[in-house]
């Protein structure tokens, strides 16, 4: 660590300056914002997947004493703020005019003066439909001669969103027609929520006196999302300059946040048109049965090998159920997020993978949750094939990935689907997994009680990560660019408040980034003040999610006090009547080269700025910068899961997870582990318990905590944690995102562990969730049900 205890640098797991707010209950979140006059909305959601709406009936809502007003798919038409895009530049009702698509679409809003009395409106609302048929099955929905859901859009001849692919299709097929043995999988990553501990919400204020409006919302994109609305709603007055978006404290976004729901956009019409503040929060069954879903993904792998297991090609067809519309929250080029790092850690020659997005009667998805774009499918979709390459071949699954990974030396490396991975050591990773969780004992014990007739698992998952956009020449949301900004001042008495364009959720950036400025200006980071989400005051960039916050807005950080650090150079030569070239720096002071006692502080030169410039030297100290990072960051890890399976129950225990990763080089410590462990219990839950499903009338399964299973810390093994470190060699620090690793590498690891564990049995695979049912099952065919 270059700095001491007291700057608190990078490498200090400095506890969290947020922490005292949060332990406290003196957050701030969206619901804890009270404003004078506050209304309140409840939604009307629709019951049917499909339907015609005949009526809206709102008379007797609107007797009940407190009951405002209710707003409905016309009211909005007026404004031609019916229909909204997605962030994926498709297209959204806001509130419907003739036809529900979903269950739990929004079919109109009430608002009241109290919200129990707004929800009271909502139910007394009368809504007369006419169910109409329904497509849930995304296969049936593909298929030729379908009927069409997005009548709305014209010319529309069937029901596919995008196509998308990447490779060469030719070349992979031949290679896989001279494979000496190809394991063929079909692997289905389900629907699931990111249901954070906070559900969505917003307080719409619209002042018709100055004619703004400011929007308190759960967004992780404020910026992104003020200059959406502006586009939306310039017609009715709301330029960029009157629209102020202000995102609080997050309980927890993991990319759930980043879509613009409904229900914001009725809630600000609402303020608009009765002129009072509107408050609408989510109840948890509304954000688990309507918000935007992940994953969803309907893979069939081929995965092909020679003889002695050296993998040569890789084929992925997937179809993807976007639901009723596409708005998943990919950069615009790669409407299929990153899925092409598919070839992971994994040194192929050729690979091709496609994607056809389809619609279907289902919510809107294809949310990143905790991923970067479609990487938790890619990861699961490779690391379950070398599983199942390694069960064809006979091989042990570690040997197989030791024999294929990318070598350390061949970094930089430019993948055949086309990425360039900065740097990373696969096989030391994986290796020091090995020697924590001492994976030749295992075996041998797994032997011991295999011929006892016990079960236990030992699953392995290597995975690539790919972090941080990105290069703004091929990233973009909607036409911005995805580059992130730091703004830092630093003030007289050598103080500091830095700005950023991304936002925290709970991940601790006003730490971290305060940690990054007292590296590199020496300043404690206990005397940085960091703010973010304000759109009046912070810097425009692009928001938190994909894990891109330390790769674009912590390098702006560095980028950003450097440019201060070369002002104070200049002052403190004035100060020590000196030549620049004379100085040499530390943490916290320049000083004459030789003479260190001869030395000025950071904040002496800060004094400076403010009292005593050199002439002709602009006086302040701070700046500005907006980074466009020039490559992704490749972070990477190895995981080994031990699992024992209950032959009674067919229930799966997680016994010992060991998790190695490897984000580049480290701010603090303890908030990566704290990622990490997070990480990992949002990966148990997807393997073993979550999933969003759908009966053929479009009816959720899953649409409450009572049977949408969130593990607890019962559920979660004690993690074991350790980290190998290469640094990315294109961040300004080195650095490379972690927030989102664990949540792609635990789910492959668990479900290689119990098919390892029922390997003997002639199981080769099976889909997560893996529930006791789906084991049970899996035992009473193979007669080892107890
Ligand atoms: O964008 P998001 O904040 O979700 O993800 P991230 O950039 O991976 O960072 C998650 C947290 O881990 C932040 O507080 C980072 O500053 C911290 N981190 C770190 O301490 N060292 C790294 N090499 C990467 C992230």
């Amino acid at each position: 660590m270059k700095t001491s205890e007291k700057i608190c640098g990078m490498g200090h797991s400095m506890k969290r300056k947020e922490d005292p707010r949060f332990i406290r209950g003196k957050g701030n979140y969206v619901d804890d914002i009270v404003l004078p006059g506050m209304l309140y909305m409840d939604i009307v959601r629709s019951p049917h997947a499909h339907a015609r709406i005949k009526k809206i009936d709102t008379s007797k809502a609107l007797k009940i004493p407190g009951v405002l007003a209710v707003i409905d798919g016309p009211t909005l038409e007026k404004y031609k703020l019916h229909w909204m895009p997605t962030i994926s530049g498709d297209t959204q009702m806001v509130l419907p005019i003739d036809e529900v698509m979903y269950v739990a679409q929004e079919v109109c809003a009430v608002i009241a003066t109290e919200r129990y009395i707004a929800a009271d409106g909502a139910d007394a609302v009368d809504v007369e439909y006419e169910p109409l048929p329904v497509m849930v099955d995304p296969l049936k929905s593909i298929a030729p001669g379908a009927p069409v859901l997005r009548k709305d859009k014209k010319d529309k001849k069937d029901n596919l969103a995008f196509h998308w692919e990447a490779g060469d299709r030719a070349a992979t097929e031949r290679a896989l027609a001279a494979c000496d043995v190809v394991a063929e999988q079909f692997v289905y990553v389900p629907r699931i929520h990111v249901a954070s501990m906070e559900t969505c919400g917003c307080v719409a204020d619209f002042n018709s006196a100055e004619g703004k409006l400011t929007v308190y919302m759960t967004t992780q994109a404020p910026h992104a999302v003020r200059t959406v609305f502006a586009l939306v709603a310039g017609h009715v007055g709301l330029s960029e300059e009157r629209i102020r978006i202000v995102s609080p404290d997050i309980g927890g976004g993991f990319g759930g946040k980043v879509p613009v729901y409904p229900g914001y956009v009725i809630a600000v019409a609402a303020s608009v048109v009765i002129g009072k503040p509107i408050k609408w929060i989510e109840d948890r069954m509304e954000n688990l049965q309507a918000d935007s879903f992940a994953r969803d993904y309907h893979m069939k792998v081929r995965l092909g090998a020679k003889k002695d297991g050296t993998m040569t090609a890789l084929s992925i067809k997937t179809i993807a159920d976007h639901g009723y519309t596409n708005a998943s929250a990919n950069p615009m080029k790669y409407p299929a997020g990153l899925f092409s790092i598919c070839t992971g850690a994994y040194d192929l020659k050729n690979a091709f993978c496609e994607v056809d997005a389809v619609y279907t009667h289902k919510p809107p998805g294809g949310v990143a949750y905790r991923c970067s774009f479609r990487v938790t499918e890619a990861v699961h979709a490779i690391e379950r094939a070398v599983d199942v390459l390694a069960q064809k071949l006979k091989m042990d699954p570690v040997e197989l990935r030791m024999k294929n990974f990318i070598g350390p030396e061949r970094f930089p490396y430019k993948s055949v689907l086309g990425w360039e991975y900065d740097s990373g050591n696969y096989p030391a990773a994986l290796k020091k997994a090995m020697d924590i969780i001492g994976y030749a004992a295992l075996r041998k014990e797994q032997l011991e009680k295999r011929a006892r007739g016990e079960l236990m698992g030992i699953g392995v998952c290597s995975f690539v990560e790919i972090v941080g956009a990105g290069p703004s020449k091929d990233f973009d949301i909607l036409g911005l660019k995805m580059f992130d900004s730091a703004e830092i001042r630093v003030h007289p008495t050598g103080k500091a408040l830095a700005r950023f364009g991304t936002k925290s959720q709970g991940q601790g950036h006003e730490t971290t980034y305060a940690q990054i400025i007292a590296e590199e200006l020496g300043i404690p980071a206990s005397d940085v003040q960091v703010e973010e989400g304000d759109t009046d005051t912070a810097p425009y960039g692009l928001g938190t999610y994909a894990s891109r916050s330390t790769p674009t807005s912590g390098a702006a950080a560095a980028m950003a006090s450097r440019k201060i650090r070369a002002k104070a150079k200049t002052i403190a030569a004035h100060l020590l009547e000196c030549s620049e070239a004379d100085l040499d720096w530390e943490p916290g002071k320049f000083f004459i080269k030789g003479v260190p006692d001869k030395a000025k502080t950071i904040q002496e030169c800060a004094f400076a700025a403010y009292t005593n410039m050199p002439q002709g030297l602009e006086h302040g100290m701070e700046a500005t910068h907006y980074y466009d990072p020039p490559n992704l960051t490749f972070p990477f890890g190895s995981y080994i899961c031990v699992v024992d399976i209950d032959r009674g129950t067919g229930e799966v225990k997680v016994r010992r997870f060991v998790a190695v990763d490897d984000c580049g080089n480290i701010i603090n410590p303890m908030i990566v582990q704290g990622q990490i462990h997070g990480g990992l219990a949002q990966g148990v839950g997807p393997a073993l318990y979550e999933e969003i499903g759908y009966d053929e009338d479009g009816n959720v399964f899953g649409g409450s905590f009572l049977d949408y299973y969130v593990p607890t810390s019962l559920e979660c093994p004690k993690w074991e944690t350790d980290h190998t470190v290469t640094p990315s060699p294109h961040h300004p620090f080195g650095a490379k995102g972690v927030g989102e690793s664990a949540t792609v590498g635990a789910p492959p690891a668990i479900a290689n562990a119990v098919v390892d564990a029922l390997s003997h049995l002639g199981v080769t695979h099976i889909d997560i969730p893996i529930t006791p049912e789906k084991v049970w099952q899996l035992l009473r065919k193979a007669g080892a049900a107890e």
